[in-house]
């Protein structure tokens, strides 16, 4: 019994059900192209090639495989080995063609080929292990996965013998009877074959079904005809689902993103109610984080122990820091937030935010390129644009940093322990001295001193009983 392993990826496929002007393959999941995701699941396997069957923008899908191959090297360092080839399959005439086209690539392999559609990004590595493992175990000539689906659809239906339960082909549905449609157990497109038994068997196959096309299922069946031992493994319906139309694409977003958020509770993030969350792969959770509902958290996205997320947030390429709590309704992009800051309800951090630790920032607040230092509070109501504030400083409610002036961005400082009263505006460049006061409504057009007080508008005058007055005259 051989070890030796090589892949073949069918991913000539155009993708026609999908408007075709992109190849299939190359159509991002949530996780990922799906070639990609596919090439991820094979990475562990230690094949000695890789063969990727291409047509349809061959030279995209090469450059594409070649990247996602390189970081197969990074993930499993020397452990990954692989030859990485390409076959191309000039017109797509079916499944079978694709794989009798990866024939040259497997010119004096002997071994074990295992066969992949690029379009079925769900596979996990332990079912094709014990697919392979199976194969080995049983001495099969051909090895099948397949799955019971409750919605078997357009995927082919596994025939068996209703008394033995023996294996006896494959259907497509397309070609299938009332009552094989009804057939739950259907085929994954995955398969492990010796590879002496592959070129003999591909080039019985005959275009003689409702696509007149080379159906690689047809092998099956043919190898069962010819005293072959034909087994088969089986695996989740979820793990299976290949992409034909963007219903099969949304299902595997939502399978990926469920797993995502299933791997992440188990390392101990509490999500109070996943259903509507969407986290990012490479998310770095620290200890005893909480995540409320309808949270959207990444890509690049860092969060320190103990943070809490009450929901309803969108966070991306940020970076969040222990103790800190991010409040109902929140914005949050290329910002860093430090320890112990409150942030929101209702907030906006834009690319360039940086808060020191135990920052407050309340409700209806802009912040883009602006630092703010430790303890500093913009509790109500502010736009902070291009803005160096120190620590301890109080910003009021409705203050603005003016920071454009239809031409230029300018920038305004504002020192340690500055209160700049409600409703200011501070028209940049400006620079407010540390401990210095800004009175309410003030309009702030040059520098104030440290520990002055800067105030600009207009003296109050009181009309006694002018109210009373204009009431009476009605
Ligand atoms: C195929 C199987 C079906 C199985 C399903 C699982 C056949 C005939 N049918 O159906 O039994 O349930 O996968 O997802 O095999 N491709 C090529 N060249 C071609 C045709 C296809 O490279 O000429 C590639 C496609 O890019 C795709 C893969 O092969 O990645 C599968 O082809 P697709 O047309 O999607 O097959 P299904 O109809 O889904
Ligand atoms: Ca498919």
């Amino acid at each position: 019994m051989t070890e030796r392993l090589a892949i073949v990826i069918l991913a000539a496929g155009k993708g026609t059900r999908m408007g075709g002007e992109t190849a299939k393959v190359l159509r991002s999941s949530f996780n990922g192209p799906l070639l990609q995701e596919v090439m991820k699941s094979v990475g562990g396997l230690q094949p000695e090639k890789m063969v990727v069957v291409t047509g349809f923008q061959a030279d995209e899908v090469e450059q594409s495989a070649r990247t996602y191959r390189d970081e197969l090297i990074e993930e499993h360092g020397q452990e990954f080995t692989a030859s990485l080839e390409f076959c191309i399959q000039s017109e797509q005439r079916g499944t079978g063609d694709a794989v009798k086209a990866a024939l040259p690539a497997l010119d004096g392999f002997t071994g074990e080929v295992l066969i992949l559609c690029g379009d079925a990004p769900l596979l996990l590595e332990s079912s094709l292990v014990s697919l392979i493992h199976n194969h080995r175990a049983q001495d099969a000539t051909l090895s099948l996965l397949t799955a019971h689906h409750s919605e078997p659809g357009s995927y082919g239906r596994i025939l068996r013998c209703p008394d033995s339960g023996n294996l006896l082909g494959i259907r497509e549905a397309r070609d299938a009877s009332p009552v094989e449609l009804a057939i739950q157990e259907v085929n994954s497109g995955v398969y492990v074959i010796d590879s002496a038994f592959l070129p003999g068997s591909l080039s019985q196959l005959e275009p003689d079904n409702a696509q007149g096309e080379f159906y690689l299922t047809d092998i099956v069946g043919k190898a069962i005809e010819e005293g072959q031992k034909v087994v088969s493994s089986s695996c989740s319906s979820k793990e299976l689902t290949g992409v034909n139309s963007f219903g099969d694409l949304q299902q595997v977003n939502a399978i990926q993103r469920e797993r995502i958020i299933e791997e992440f509770t188990r390392e101990g993030v509490l999500f109070l109610l996943p259903e509507g969350v969407v986290v990012s792969p490479k998310t770095k959770f620290g200890k005893g984080v909480q995540v409320g509902p309808s949270t959207v958290i990444g890509p690049d996205v860092e969060i320190g122990d103990n943070v809490v997320i009450e929901g309803m947030s969108h966070i991306s390429n940020s970076v969040i820091s222990a103790g800190a709590v991010i409040k109902w309704g929140c914005r949050i992009e290329g910002a860093e937030i430090g320890r112990d800051s409150a942030v929101g309800p209702f907030a906006h951090l834009r690319p360039g935010t940086q808060l020191g630790n135990e920052v407050k920032i309340g409700n209806f607040v802009e912040i883009k390129k602006s630092s703010l230092g430790n303890e500093t509070k913009a509790s109500h109501l502010s736009y902070l644009g291009d803005a160096t504030i120190g620590a301890g400083v109080n910003i009021g409610a409705g203050t603005i940093t003016c920071n454009y002036d239809g031409y230029n961005k300018s920038v305004t400082v504002v020192g340690d322990g500055a209160f700049i009263g409600s409703n200011s505006s501070l028209v940049a460049p400006v620079e407010i001295g540390s401990g210095a006061t800004v009175g309410a409504g003030s309009t702030i057009t040059k520098h104030v001193s440290k520990d002055a007080l800067a105030v600009t508008r207009a003296d109050q005058r009181e009309v006694s009983g002018w109210s009373k007055k204009r009431r009476e005259r009605g």
